[in-house]
Order: structure tokens, then C-alpha cells, then sequence
């Protein structure tokens, strides 16, 4: 079996950081959260993994990921370009597929409870594609699944009106070489992208059988700025302390805290985990309750909470920062220390800003 990562698209919902690189390298608990579609992969023992690129700087991606030896896995790079939709998507991978079955996973998703259940039996199975659900409150902004008793899929439908169950499609999907058939034959959907919805759709009018699997943990798409920091909260809620850094004198620390090499939290500071701060950071302040801090941050007598900073960034502010997400190289700096009084700002395009 093989592995299929999708990491093109605009990111659109993601800028300004996808501004400057592709949102699959946006750090969840200082990790991009493309490194967990791969783990995940290679846990479920596929260690052969084409990726997709898009038009978006894909050598950051190829930077990150390299050959994939120090996953344990082996990358192959598939060009898709101009991002036509998860069917265009997964056409591109057909020569890599080469007649394997393959695990298609959204390079942008975070699934807790890895891929291995769902995995197990699929390459002896009837089925031509096993599809990963998940029950949600509210169905109608995903793609839904109505099933028959045998869990099978009969129909699919984007984002129903009237959804005929609570059974969201996770961004994960098995396919065998069936679908790119059906790929071939789905027109372009209202927004010009060829779906995947519309090609699994076409697998059970043509008579193919599709498997369903619904995931009991939790399943987070990151296309959306508070889906990042949601994301950012799972994922530390599973964290194990590990200090490698200095802690001064007088420092309190609570719960469950990640702080990399060379780092130094500085005396008088409360970090409230659980909490990530990576290596060659200065802290001085608070670093509250699932926060990620990046490399070479410097955090001087300032509070946060609920946040990711990158890395490479200065924080020295009176207002205590919560619920944020700031890019590579930002600078948030008080106007207590500096004349004339006021805010002033840099930002770019599609920043936002909460005073
Ligand atoms: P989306 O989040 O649906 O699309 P997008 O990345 O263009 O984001 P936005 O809507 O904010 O502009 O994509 C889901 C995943 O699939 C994501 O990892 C990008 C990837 N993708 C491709 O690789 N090729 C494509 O043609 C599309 C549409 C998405």
C-alpha cells in the first residue's frame, strides 16, 4: 500500500501566513503539521509516500521533508501546480500509485487515534475505496455520508442543506486503482474543482462497493486560523514534560511543559503548562495554558495564553496576548517603551488585529 499526502492548494483561509509558504509547514506544538500525516502513514506501516506540491513555494516543502529518511519513509514529489481540486489531486499520483492501493491523506488534517485501524484488511477487501467518518453537531460545512446497516456508503453529499446523518467525511480516504476511473469521468463541480466527492459518488453509481470507518478521537482540518489553535490545544493536551533548558531561581512551573535546548526561562517567570516553548528562547513573564513558542523567541515581561508564535519573534507587551497566531519574525512591542504614545503597526495582507 501506498501514501498519498496532498499539500497543495492556496491556503487562502491561512493568509497572511501562506503568504510566505504553504500552510502544511504551519507548526502544531512546534511540529509542521504535515510531519503527523506522515508519521501517521509510516506507523501504519506505509512507508512509501508520494507528495503532492502545489504552486505555493513548494520547495519549503521539499526543504522540510527532504528524501523522508528521517521519518523512516520514502518521498516521492508529484507536481499538481494550479490546485484543481482533491480528484485533480489524486490523479496526478496515478503513475506513482502504479496499480498499489493507496491511503489519500489531506496534508493540512490532525487525526488523534493515527490511521492503523482504519487501514487493517482494506488491500483483501471487496471494497473499492474505505471512507473515514467522524459524528459531528453540525454536518452541513462537511461533505456527509448516508450509510446502509452494513455501514456501507450509499450516497454523499457537500455540505447538505438537510444532512441525512451526523457523518462527516474526514480528510482521509483508501482508494484502490478504481477511482481514477471515475476521476476521469466527473465534470468540474460549480467551483471548477474536480471533487473527490464526485468521483467516490460515481464508484457506488457504477456498482463498486464502498466501506465506511468512523473515528472515535478527535479530527481537525487546520484550514482556518482557530482550527490551527484548536489543533495546537489537542495535540499539547498530550504532552509529557521534558526540560531541557535553564530554569532560573524562582520560577514557578505547572502541569505539563516542553522546553527545548538552550532556552532560559528567567527568574520571577510562571510557566502554566500544558505549554511548548522551543530552543534558544529568553522568557520572562507568563507562558499560560496551550501556547507554543517557537525557536528564538524572546517573551520580556509579557503574558500569553492560547497561542502559537512561530519563532524568531520578540514579544514585550502590557496586554497579555491570548488566542494568536503569529507568523516567523514578529514584533509586538509596547508603547510604554517608546514616543510617541499609540498604536503602530506593519502588517500584511489579511493580517487581523483584536485591540
Ligand atoms: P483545502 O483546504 O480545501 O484548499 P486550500 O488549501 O486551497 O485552502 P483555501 O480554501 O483556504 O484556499 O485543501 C485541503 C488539502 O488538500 C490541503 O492540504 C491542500 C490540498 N489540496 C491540494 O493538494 N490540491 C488541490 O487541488 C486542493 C484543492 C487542495
Amino acid at each position: 500500500m501506498k501514501g498519498v499526502i496532498l499539500s497543495g492548494g492556496h491556503g487562502t483561509r491561512l493568509r497572511p501566513l501562506t503568504h510566505t509558504g504553504p500552510k502544511q509547514l504551519i507548526p502544531i506544538a512546534n511540529k509542521p503539521v504535515i510531519y503527523y500525516a506522515i508519521e501517521d502513514l509510516r506507523d501504519a506501516g506505509i512507508t512509501d509516500i508520494g507528495i503532492i506540491l502545489g504552486t505555493n513555494m513548494p520547495n519549503k516543502i521539499k526543504d522540510a521533508l527532504g528524501d523522508g529518511s528521517k521519518f523512516g519513509v520514502k518521498i516521492t514529489y508529484i507536481m499538481q501546480g494550479e490546485p484543481k481540486g482533491l480528484a485533480h489531486a489524486a490523479a496526478t499520483a496515478k503513475d506513482f500509485v502504479d496499480g498499489d492501493s493507496f491511503v489519500m491523506y489531506l496534508g493540512d488534517n490532525i487525526l488523534k487515534s493515527g490511521i492503523e485501524e482504519f487501514v487493517k484488511g482494506f488491500d483483501e477487501s471487496k471494497f473499492a475505496s474505505r471512507l473515514l467518518l467522524q459524528e459531528v453537531p453540525d454536518p452541513r460545512q462537511f461533505g456527509v455520508a448516508e450509510l446502509n446497516d452494513n455501514g456501507e456508503i450509499i450516497n454523499l453529499v457537500e455540505k447538505p442543506e438537510h444532512p441525512k446523518s451526523n457523518l462527516a467525511l474526514v480528510g482521509i480516504y483508501l482508494f484502490k486503482n478504481e477511482i481514477f476511473d471515475a476521476i476521469d469521468k466527473i465534470k468540474p463541480s460549480w467551483r471548477n474543482e474536480l471533487e473527490i466527492t464526485d468521483a467516490i459518488q460515481k464508484l457506488i453509481d457504477e456498482g463498486y462497493d464502498v466501506d465506511s470507518f468512523v473515528v472515535e478521537g478527535w479530527w481537525k482540518d487546520t484550514g482556518k486560523p482557530e482550527d490551527v489553535l484548536d489543533a495546537n490545544q489537542l495535540i499539547l493536551e498530550s504532552i509529557q514534560t521534558d526540560i531541557k533548558g535553564t530554569i532560573e531561581d524562582d520560577v514557578k512551573i505547572k502541569g505539563r511543559v516542553i522546553i527545548g535546548e538552550d532556552t532560559i526561562i528567567k527568574s520571577g517567570s510562571v510557566i502554566k503548562g500544558p505549554a511548548i516553548i522551543g530552543k534558544n528562547c529568553e522568557i520572562k513573564g507568563y507562558v499560560g495554558p496551550y501556547t507554543s513558542i517557537g525557536d528564538n523567541t524572546k517573551l520580556i515581561e509579557s503574558e500569553i495564553d492560547s497561542s502559537i508564535i512561530i519563532g524568531n519573534s520578540i514579544i514585550q507587551s502590557d496586554k497579555r496576548i491570548t488566542e494568536s497566531l503569529l507568523g516567523q519574525n514578529s514584533k509586538i512591542i509596547s508603547d510604554k517603551t517608546t514616543y510617541p504614545k499609540g498604536r503602530s503597526f506593519v502588517i500584511g495582507e489579511n493580517s487581523i488585529i483584536n485591540l
